[in-house]
């Protein structure tokens, strides 16, 4: 996710703008930009730091008032220099900012080009520029409402023109913006840390508003153009609590973003009622005749592999294949041209996955590279690319990409099966429109409870079990591997059918046993296992869905998660499982964001 900064007044506004950037740069981003507006629209963009962009001003910086400014993390088309936000219309007057995802840039883009319109970037956001354009008749803020009314997706857009050189347009739709109110002046930004070094008093937009910003005063419009009273709020974080929106690290932060990553992936991809729409990011061609499935992947992303194999396994005749990419790379692999290599990383830089990938593709296999990284290595190298969208993971404990990974992989199953057999499971696809709100439930109705058993109960002890069948256990299996990696307990994943091949034999009394059973027609087995852990007094934490069954004889505590289609359950079972190593790690006073021994992106086999 972008960021963006404006501000209008009677200071300088490049430097603000820089400095609005640079409390920016935690985020990630992959380029930058500002538009200055003296009397002519002045850009400066860059494909790098924002030290780049400092540079190309050090000749001097347009003397202007009025400005905006972004950071870019990309996601139509890739990082470079054209790319790189502001985005200007024909004429070269009108400067946008963006934030989040037009859904509908593609048709938007062909009407606008058809009217004549040129575009000069493979971005969605331009096709803003271009509609202020088209609409403008010499309101600027009446032509944003117009070119808003054509949008479809997520954003926040700031709007300058050389026209009007004391107007900023700010336009909030399901992306955060915030204005700074100054003495005569007023910042706009996405985030607050940029807001800071300059104000405390802000007016936080709301879903759907426009706001016309002048050095004077700021007019707030709701969707129907109706003038509303905006509220002003005093910002009380410090820095450091700002970049984390309030969240004590940035993990916590990351796994609240769930619901949000979740629509993000979706967008553009599924229409209302399910409608799957994959084909502008994997063409027909590219999948047909395809008879084998190879996944790979290291980690957190190989544990979305196992789903997306059970996945394929379910929907299509395909045959299916899954590794990890550091045992794959070595080991004889049957591919040929009829081969679908799928590589998912997070980084698309892990040097196990790409190693894979090459050696898949140096055979003759398609590959698919499923990543939240647009421009990385992998999504360069792959022959198709579908990204995640997740927006960029700052904590090294992967979460939010975890789960955009498993929800693309479901419209991935959905596309091949309707491939290989001329349809797909309907239930499937409209399951997952229900996701990010059910995710956000979860938050509010367990989140105590998980912290209380983590605070209490995890963080004491020394060695823990997942346990889980069939798809739960890819679930059990990414579980462990969060407390492991961030509380530094030691945990160990079985398929539930297994334990009884040795491994009860590590069952003691008071051994916590955290259990997934979400799959119906493995329910009765896996509670038959389950009570094989409690006739040796092993302490049993179920998570469920289904709320007519008894449970008591095969656990300690259960904790419910919304009732949805099987298959998707992982997505949410696992928000209690962060949620889990999170607080155990809390508890045992780990580094949470930065865990020992792990880096963001392993790049070395
Ligand atoms: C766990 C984690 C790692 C990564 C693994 C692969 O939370 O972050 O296990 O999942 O190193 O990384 P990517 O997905 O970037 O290839």
């Amino acid at each position: 996710m972008c960021g963006i900064v404006g501000y209008v007044g009677r200071a300088e506004a490049a430097p603000l703008l820089l400095h609005g950037l640079k409390k920016l740069e935690y985020r990630g981003y992959d380029s930058a930009g500002i538009a200055v507006v003296e009397p002519h629209l002045h850009i400066y963009k860059t494909q790098g730091r924002i030290a780049d962009l400092e540079a190309l001003l050090t000749e001097g910086v347009p003397p202007g008032s009025l400005g905006i400014g972004h950071t870019r993390w990309a996601t139509h088309g890739r990082p470079s220099w054209e790319n790189a936000h502001p985005h200007c219309d024909c004429s070269g007057q009108i400067a946008v900012v963006h934030n989040g995802i037009i859904e509908n840039y593609l048709e938007l883009r062909k009407k606008l080009e058809g009217e004549g319109h040129v575009f000069r970037s493979e971005t969605d956001t331009e096709v803003v520029s271009h509609l202020v354009e088209k609409y403008y008749a010499g309101d600027l803020c009446r032509a944003v409402q117009a070119a808003v009314t054509q949008l479809k997706g997520s954003y926040a857009l700031a709007v300058v023109s050389s026209r009007h050189p004391n107007e900023l347009i700010a336009v909030r739709h399901d992306s955060p913006l915030v204005i700074g109110v100054g003495e005569g002046e007023y910042y706009l930004a996405s985030d607050i840390p940029a807001l800071l070094d300059f104000t405390r008093t802000a007016y936080i937009l709301d879903d759907g508003q426009v706001a016309r910003i002048t050095r004077e005063s700021v007019a707030v419009f709701n969707q129907h153009g109706a003038e509303q009273l905006p509220q002003t709020m005093h910002i009380s974080w410090d820095p450091v609590q700002a970049e984390k929106e309030g969240y004590a690290h940035f993990m916590l932060k990351e796994i609240h973003e769930q619901p949000r990553a979740i629509r993000q992936t979706l967008a553009g991809r599924l229409g209302v009622g399910g409608a799957l729409r994959l084909a502008e990011e994997i063409p027909a061609d590219f999948v047909r005749g395809i008879t084998n499935v190879h996944l790979i992947a290291c980690g957190t992303a190989y544990h979305a592999a196992l789903y997306g194999a059970y996945l394929l396994q379910e929907c299509t005749d395909l045959q299916v294949h899954v590794e990890l990419a550091s045992e794959y790379r070595y080991k004889r692999t049957r591919v040929n041209d009829r081969t679908l290599a799928i590589a998912i990383s997070q980084s698309g830089e892990t040097a196990d996955t790409l190693g894979a990938m090459r050696k898949a593709k140096a055979a003759g296999a398609r590959i698919l590279a499923i990543t939240n990284v647009v421009g990385s290595t992998l999504a360069r190298e792959a022959d198709a690319v579908m990204y995640t969208h997740a927006g960029p993971e700052i904590a090294v404990a992967s979460t939010k990409a975890y789960t955009a990974q498993l929800c693309s992989l479901c419209l991935l199953a959905a596309y091949l099966q309707q491939h290989s057999q001329g349809t797909y499971d309907p239930d499937l696809l409209r399951g997952l429109l229900e996701i990010p709100d059910q995710m956000a439930s979860i938050f509010q109705t367990c989140e105590a409870r998980i912290k209380e058993y983590s605070w209490e109960r995890l963080a004491a002890v020394s060695d823990t079990f997942f346990l889980g069948r069939g798809l739960d256990l890819a679930s059990a299996m990414e579980g462990q591997l969060k407390l492991k990696e961030i509380a530094y307990i030691h945990a160990e994943a079985l398929a539930a059918g297994e334990l009884k091949h040795g491994t009860l034999a590590l069952i003691e009394p008071g051994v916590p046993v955290v259990a997934l059973a979400t799959q119906p027609h493995l329910l009765d087995k896996l509670l038959s296992n389950l009570r094989e852990v409690k006739a040796r007094h092993g302490e049993v934490f179920l998570i469920a869905m289904d709320r007519q069954r008894d449970f008591s004889q095969a656990a300690d505590e259960v904790l419910l998660v919304p009732r949805t289609y099987p298959m998707l359950a992982p997505l949410l079972t696992v928000l209690p499982m962060q949620l889990m190593a999170y607080y155990t790690a809390t508890a045992r006073g780990c580094d949470v964001d930065k865990p020992r021994n792990l880096a963001k992106s392993v790049t070395v086999e």
